[in-house]
């Protein structure tokens, strides 16, 4: 059916001759290659081993997680952290076990952004709890529908990217904030995209401590702008002791490689002395998109270094990526199911290596699409 629809989907072969200007990594900081974190894997491997060897509540809760947890609970003004495989298990597991049916006691309603990432819908469908869409951002859409079920007294949830990763824009964080406490709803926020890049310490948008009424999650990643991989999840006591007892996501994977856990906590070391380096990526954002608008380009509601330039059709979305590859160029190309039908878009991820120069070869090259 993806053949038949040109969407079936192939793992890129990156060619080792043609030099590449890379717009598609979401290595934001540029870490990922970082000495520093390279150094603080192999001195983490050589202390306690490359792989942990076991599942959390067996052997893998070592003293570097525990260390990495209470770091991420104080700098996320939360009472307690947990850390995940991934992103994408996280999202799909502790939130599956969150809206569990027989713990709830009645099914949830979930007020829930269109534009969430596909692993947040994977936490619905394994649930099978109610999904009530949202308009993308639209806190009066999401208010209208809250009120529709106010009387209810089914549980209820708020779910929420808070960079979106598809369209780099922001949620209205605290009008959101506001809603979830007047409806008595359930917070759970992914920071994937914001963690490392926004905040005053470059740790996210969201802080516990805004939240301090409201049952609450908030989950970031370490796989983007922190260039290392695995997730954490920020919450209240009982939920962290909630997932460790009942989310199968948790419990039956083995924890995080010792190197990686090194990694990790370097990156959350160096994050907050960023300042500059987020300030440069934010200008340099702005500028590309001008340039991009005066140059006719349609960047949606982009507002931070992740621009999206909608194009429609999910073909011209792919020739286009094609002829930038062809020109040294590689950015990623987005179609349905990924996003919407008919905004296909080229996704333009800036990091910290970019310079003003790169920024004109790609705006020279995107003009002779
Ligand atoms: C918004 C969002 N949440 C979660 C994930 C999954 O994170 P990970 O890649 O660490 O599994 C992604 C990855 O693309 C994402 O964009």
């Amino acid at each position: 059916m993806q053949q038949q629809q040109g969407r079936y989907r192939e793992l890129p072969t990156l060619s080792s001759t043609v030099p590449l200007l890379d717009f598609s990594s979401n290595d934001y900081l540029a870490l990922a290659r970082s000495p520093a974190l390279c150094k603080a894997a192999a001195q983490a491997g050589y202390k306690y081993g490359v792989g942990s060897g076991s599942a959390r509540l067996i052997g893998g809760t070592s003293p570097l997680l525990r260390e990495l947890e209470t770091r991420i609970a104080k700098d996320k003004g939360a009472e307690a952290a947990l850390i995940m495989s991934s992103g994408f298990q996280a999202n799909s597991s502790v939130l599956a076990s969150l809206l569990h049916t027989p713990v709830l006691y009645n099914k949830p309603l979930v007020f829930f952004d269109k534009l969430n990432h596909a692993s947040l819908y994977q936490a619905i469908f394994l649930s099978q709890a109610q999904m009530i869409r949202y308009r993308h951002n639209d806190m009066q859409h999401l208010q209208d529908l809250l009120s529709t079920h106010q009387q209810s007294t089914r549980p209820k949830f708020i779910v929420s990217e808070t960079l979106f990763g598809m369209d780099g824009d922001l949620v209205p964080l605290s009008d959101m904030i506001h809603l979830a406490r007047q409806y008595q709803a359930f917070l759970y926020l992914d920071e994937a995209h914001a963690t490392g890049v926004l905040g005053e310490k470059g740790y996210g948008l969201a802080h516990s401590s805004n939240l301090q009424d409201i049952p609450h999650v908030i989950m970031g990643t370490f796989s983007k702008a922190l260039g290392c991989f695995g997730a954490y999840i920020a919450c209240p006591h009982y939920i962290k002791n909630y997932i460790i007892n009942a989310c199968p996501g948790f419990i039956y994977t083995t924890s995080l490689p010792h190197m990686m856990l090194g990694a990790i906590a370097k990156a959350w070391d160096i994050v907050p002395s960023l300042t500059q380096e987020r300030a440069l990526l934010f200008s340099y954002a702005d500028t590309l998109r001008d340039k991009l608008h005066q140059a006719g380009f349609n960047t949606a509601t982009s507002s931070t270094h992740i621009i999206p330039l909608i194009i429609g059709d999910e073909n011209a979305v792919v020739h286009a990526k094609t002829a930038l590859y062809q020109s040294g160029i590689m950015l990623s190309a987005i179609r349905p199911p990924t996003v919407p039908p008919r905004t296909s878009r080229l996704r333009i991820a800036l990091n910290i290596l970019h310079r003003l120069p790169d920024l004109d070869q790609l705006l020279a090259a995107l003009k002779q699409l």
